[in-house]
């Protein structure tokens, strides 16, 4: 068995043979200097990039700090040059809420609604609201309330300073979080204060709120439709009042049919415990943040126009739906013939198509046609549906001659509605190459890019 074990002990010298010769290119490579005599041996090459953060910034303290959980959200929100941005003009305080409060004494659905793609500008203005752009040393510590004991924080919201007598000396409060350890990392641009528990401003309150509704709501639509008694015309079981926001009462599809409709759920007192949502009014908002966003102006226009529509949508939200818009850019709409248009109801037909009752953000079907390939997603234009594929790092709508490209994402997204700008006017497959294209259907699928002219 000699040959065995001479075999096995060949093996680790061979590997150690194999590692050593590794080594020594490695090291010859990262230190060049040994084989050229001019350059020096601690040059490294981060000289070059253009802007370089100072080493004894409190940005590069607070990385380093124990404060890790907090460090770790800064750089998942990638707030990063934010912050450098920040710290280059003037100083800033970070108000750096201890480890604990961000991990067992955390909400952990709100640490997930955070950590959510979806949600990276709530978690980003979460962050922000631990931070003033100024410096505000334990000793310069506002007494009272007075106008000077107030900071707006870098996401606007402001926060309250005071201090507290207590019978173990003066208590300094941020908001209602107590700053246990004032002063703890001091640097020429900043000061970071120690604070017992995470300072979560109304908005991202309000935001997180909203959301967990949404996902009562998703956990509740796919219910069979009410039973509706025959004699009546009324559902049989009476329905429950249902406050806007809380689980619909039918899919989507029956909401919208027409026909005599369910009498309209009550809507809540004042004092309920769901919040009332106005979709007429969210609809308004996203159609005017379409308008002042520039480029879709006339799907914004055809949506003030369509007022049935636009109440529509405005109902269907209200009740509790969440829509996806995929609004096509004035190049796109400027495509459509006026045969397109002029049918009666064709406007309408050809906005249901692009609106998906679901709530999706450019991450989410990204996400998911990266994952899956290729996604279908239900249309308001039953029972036609849209297709979504990655192409180009992007989602890519339709397929062939027709599809367009994601192009302006998130114009829009409030948890109920969401607007993604596209590069083109889609439509179902079948009609897609009836009507238009008489003779010339078999054009060989060019690549369809962005602002690429080739539909007449
Ligand atoms: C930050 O504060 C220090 C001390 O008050 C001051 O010397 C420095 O100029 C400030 N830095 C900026 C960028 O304003
Ligand atoms: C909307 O209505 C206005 C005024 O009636 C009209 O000038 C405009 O062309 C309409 N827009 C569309 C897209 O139909």
């Amino acid at each position: 068995m000699d040959s065995h074990i001479c075999g096995v002990s060949k093996i680790p010298f061979l590997f150690l043979t194999i590692l050593s010769i590794g080594l020594m290119s490695v090291a010859l490579a990262l230190n060049p200097s040994s084989s050229s005599s001019s350059s020096s041996s601690t040059s490294k090459p981060s000289s070059t990039t253009p802007q370089t953060i100072n080493s004894n910034s409190v940005l590069v303290a607070l990385l380093d700090s124990h404060y890790t959980e907090l460090a770790e959200l800064v750089e998942k929100a990638l707030l990063l040059q934010t912050l450098e941005d920040a710290v280059g003009k003037h100083n800033i305080t970070i108000f750096a809420p201890k480890n604990e409060a961000l991990e067992r004494q955390l909400d952990p659905e709100f640490k997930r609604f955070l950590l959510e793609p979806g949600n990276l500008k709530s978690l980003q203005t979460l962050l922000m609201f631990h931070i003033i752009p100024t410096r505000l040393p334990a000793a310069h510590w506002p007494r009272h309330q007075s106008p000077h004991a107030t900071h707006h924080t870098l996401c606007n919201d402001p926060l309250h300073f005071h201090i507290r007598g207590s019978s173990t000396g003066n208590i300094k409060l941020v908001d209602s979080a107590h700053v246990t350890r004032p002063d703890d990392i001091t640097r020429p641009d900043g000061i970071i204060h120690g604070i017992e528990r995470l300072l979560i401003p109304q908005s991202v309150q309000e935001d997180f709120n909203r959301r967990r509704n949404l996902r009562s709501i998703s956990a509740v639509l796919p219910e069979g439709a009410p039973v509706v008694d025959p004699r009546t015309h009324r559902l049989k079981k009476a329905a429950a009042p249902v406050p806007a926001g809380a689980p619909p009462v039918l899919p989507i599809y029956d909401a919208m049919a027409p026909g005599p409709s369910l009498a309209p759920a009550p809507a809540p007192g004042p004092g309920g415990p769901h919040k009332h949502f106005d979709g007429e009014s969210q609809v308004k908002d996203f159609i005017h943040t379409l308008l002042h966003y520039g480029g879709y102006n006339e799907m914004a226009d055809i949506l003030v126009n369509l007022t049935s529509l636009a109440t529509e949508m405005g109902r269907l939200v209200s009740e509790g739906y969440v829509l996806t818009v995929l609004a096509p850019n004035d190049e796109a709409m400027a495509k459509l013939t006026t045969d397109q248009l002029s049918e009666p109801g064709a406007p309408e037909q050809i906005i249901y198509y692009h609106i998906i009752p679901e709530y999706q953000t450019e991450e989410s079907m990204y996400n998911a046609v990266r994952r899956f390939g290729k996604v279908k997603y239900d249309t308001l234009r039953l029972p036609h549906k849209v297709v979504a594929q990655e192409a180009d790092g992007s989602v890519k709508f339709g397929s062939g001659d027709g599809s367009t490209y994601l192009f302006d994402p998130d114009i829009y997204t409030d948890g109920r509605i969401s607007v993604q700008g596209i590069d083109g006017v889609l439509f179902p497959e079948e009609e897609d190459t009836v009507p238009t294209t008489p003779g010339t259907s078999v054009k060989v699928a060019a690549k369809p890019r962005r602002g690429n002219v080739d539909c007449g």
